[in-house]
């Protein structure tokens, strides 16, 4: 981003507060966030000092709060010693050993449920079985997994014993696998034969074994789960089955205290460009940040069923479905599958069947679900619903209000949470029985973070209309501690773009008049079109907007005399036009844009598929878009993307 304006022209003017209802029963009323925002103020480490002594079970009190002596690698109650698997389960045993921990239904429609009681046992035999196998503290596990409860079974089991977990999502390939187990290390792999997503079998075991015939030498042991009975070659002396790893296992495995700053687990992810960053979190302040959000954001009740959609391979699940939602002992459901199987229905109909009340998912899961019609939501009572959450990307303004409605009925506030891998928990959002929300936009950062959005020199913008970085400008509990293995890479990618003083998300933002925060997309999406800087994100949310489209994605390419152009990338409703009927589709889709965001958006060239190039995860990928939209010849590595096929369409040569 150069030190011209990123302007911001999105219009979006609808405000939705709180119902008083929501209010009346709400966790946190309007006078309880004044409080929570005036103590962080006025003493910001004695806020998260008085939190981590109120929240936390600690074998041994902390003394020391934070510890800035090495910025930007900063410590959190660095002379405290905790458990998180204790704080998550044991914790919960004496009001709640009987309430059900986990409901679980699988693809196939089996459904299993477990109690805080039952849970904790299973993680007893389970670490009981790591350290059977020679796993012992501070050693690296990879869990490579479908979404099952044993997934999140072996990952607080490593809590419970200090072995350090680092989850890799099922969808990712047998490469990405030996990646990140050779970056990381780890002496052990769980697994499973397979697991059910989109009416296939995702044969896990054999892309471990593809991924493990070639390097990965630190791995000893692999434990195998039996999910989708679809055989597994299992090797004498290095695969156990799971059930045999557990057989005559004690229910009792004492919790092993950890320093505060003991890596609780790893999760790589990929920045704009290079290998994937194991992203480090730390036990205390990961927990502390995990359980607090998942309290205020969610307003969890005890007789909640939080419904978290995100797989356990990225952060989301970590933090939303393994860690913060047990801490505060409460119900989560998991489901393994997809949400088109056997039909769009299938979210819904989980939520009426077992009681959902908080919901969390991801835009892109929203618009797929729209793209059902109204009447498939309407077939089912989502009446115990009275929360919604979106997480992941910017929810543009017209998914927003289908959610509230159709999903909703006008009744659940929804919660826009923006928040990264590396933030290990929600930065920003709105809190539930506080803030009036505005589609589009995720309100304001939570207490205890302070967030800002600053121009290059790394000053606070001016005007509400101006873009600028999201920068986070003090340490908070919750943030990455380092890049594995790289602390330079750290530095480099997060601080030394201001001088060491502020942690730099990558994402640029605005803030209206109201002080409320507007994502504009990553630092790399930013489009430079005739001088003007525009959010790909308005674009998209313009084209989305108009009755026929249902998902875009827009990119920047180079042009003569704009310096910038815009390409987009349109799925319509229906069928995909060719001939006559695209090109005059093309030119209402223009005229339309230029109507919504004004003639200086206008997408130069819009190519129409079935389907946008999607990594698992569901997140588009720009920079194929961007290979495309150049009409360059595409070098990257494909095979992680859900719909390969798609590519053809998009060059316009299917
Ligand atoms: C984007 C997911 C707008 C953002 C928790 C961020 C969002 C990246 C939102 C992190 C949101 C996440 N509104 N953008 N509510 N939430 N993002 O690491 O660009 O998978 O930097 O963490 O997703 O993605 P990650």
């Amino acid at each position: 981003m150069s030190d011209k304006k990123i302007e911001s022209i999105l219009n979006e003017n609808r405000v939705f507060p709180p119902s008083d209802a929501f209010v009346a029963a709400a966790r946190l009323k309007p006078a309880d966030a004044e409080a929570l925002y005036a103590e962080a103020a006025a003493d910001y480490e004695g806020f998260w000092a008085r939190l981590a002594r109120e929240e936390i079970a600690w074998a041994t009190p902390f003394t020391e709060v934070l510890d800035a002596s090495n910025a930007p690698n900063y410590r959190w109650f660095a002379d405290g010693r905790l458990n998180v698997s204790y704080n998550c389960l044991d914790m919960n045993l004496a009001e709640r050993a009987g309430k059900t921990a986990i409901i679980f239904e699988g693809e196939g429609g089996d459904q299993r449920t477990l109690t805080y009681r039952e849970l904790t046992d299973e993680v007893a035999r389970f670490a009981n079985a790591l350290k059977a196998h020679g796993v012992a503290t501070g050693d690296r596990v990879v869990i490579y997994m479908p979404m099952v409860p044993e997934a999140v079974i072996a990952m607080q089991a490593c809590a419970r014993i200090g072995a350090i977990h680092s989850v890799v999502f099922g969808g990712f390939s047998a490469n990405s696998l030996r990646d990140r187990i050779i970056d990381a290390g780890a002496k052990m792999l769980i697994t499973a034969d397979g697991g059910h997503r989109g009416g296939r079998v995702v044969a896990l075991k054999a892309a471990a074994d593809e991924a493990l015939a070639a390097g990965c030498e630190t791995i000893e042991t692999v434990i195998v789960l039996k999910r989708a009975d679809c055989g597994a070659a299992m090797q004498d002396g290095r695969d156990v089955w799971w059930s045999d790893a557990v057989a005559g296992q004690s229910t009792t495995c004492d919790p092993v205290p950890v320093d505060a700053e003991h890596p609780l687990f790893l999760l790589y992810t990929s920045g704009s460009t290079g290998k994937p960053k194991g992203i480090q979190h730390s036990s205390a302040g990961y927990l502390l940040a995990a359980k607090l959000t998942s309290q205020w954001t969610f307003d969890l009740h005890d007789d909640d069923v939080f419904w978290c959609t995100a797989d356990v391979g990225w952060v989301t699940g970590h933090s939303y479905v393994a860690y913060g939602p047990l801490a505060a002992g409460a119900t989560v459901v998991m489901y393994e599958g997809a949400p088109t199987v056997p039909d769009g229905g299938r979210f819904w109909s989980i939520c009426e069947r077992h009681g959902v009340t908080i919901f969390y998912t991801a835009p892109t899961a929203i618009r797929a679900l729209m793209k059902f019609g109204d009447d498939v939501p309407a077939q089912y009572d989502l009446s115990s619903l009275r929360l919604l959450g979106s997480v992941g990307e910017p929810i543009n303004p017209e998914a927003w209000i289908w959610y509230h409605e159709v999903i909703g009925h006008g009744r659940c506030p929804i919660v826009d949470t923006w928040w990264q891998t590396e933030t290990g928990s929600i930065m920003i959002t709105p809190l539930p029985g506080v803030t009036p929300t505005k589609p589009g936009s995720c309100t304001k950062a939570l207490p205890g973070i302070d967030v800002d959005i600053v121009d290059e020199a790394g000053n606070p913008v001016g005007s509400p209309e101006e873009g600028g970085y999201i920068v986070i400008k003090r340490p908070w509990p919750s943030m990455l501690r380092t890049i594995w293995g790289d602390n330079d890479r750290y530095i480099e990618t997060y601080w030394q773009k201001f001088d060491n003083r502020y942690y730099m998300a990558g994402d640029s933002a605005h803030r209206d008049a109201d002080g409320y925060i507007w994502m504009m997309g990553r630092i790399d999406d930013v489009l430079n079109v005739s001088g003007h800087r525009l959010g790909t994100m308005e674009v998209e949310s313009a084209l989305v907007a108009h009755d026929s489209v249902v998902e875009a994605a827009v990119v920047g390419f180079p042009h003569d005399i704009k310096g910038e152009g815009i390409f987009a990338y349109v799925v319509l409703r229906g069928e995909r036009p060719t001939g006559d009927a695209a090109e005059s589709l093309t030119a209402t889709l223009r005229d339309w844009v230029g109507k919504q965001v004004g003639a200086i958006a206008k997408p130069d060239e819009i190519r129409f598929a079935d389907n946008l190039p999607k990594t698992r995860s569901g997140k588009i990928m720009r920079r194929l878009l961007r290979v495309i939209a150049r009409g360059e010849e595409i070098t990257q590595d494909t095979s992680t993307l859900e719909n390969e096929a798609i590519l053809d369409q998009l060059r316009g040569k299917a």
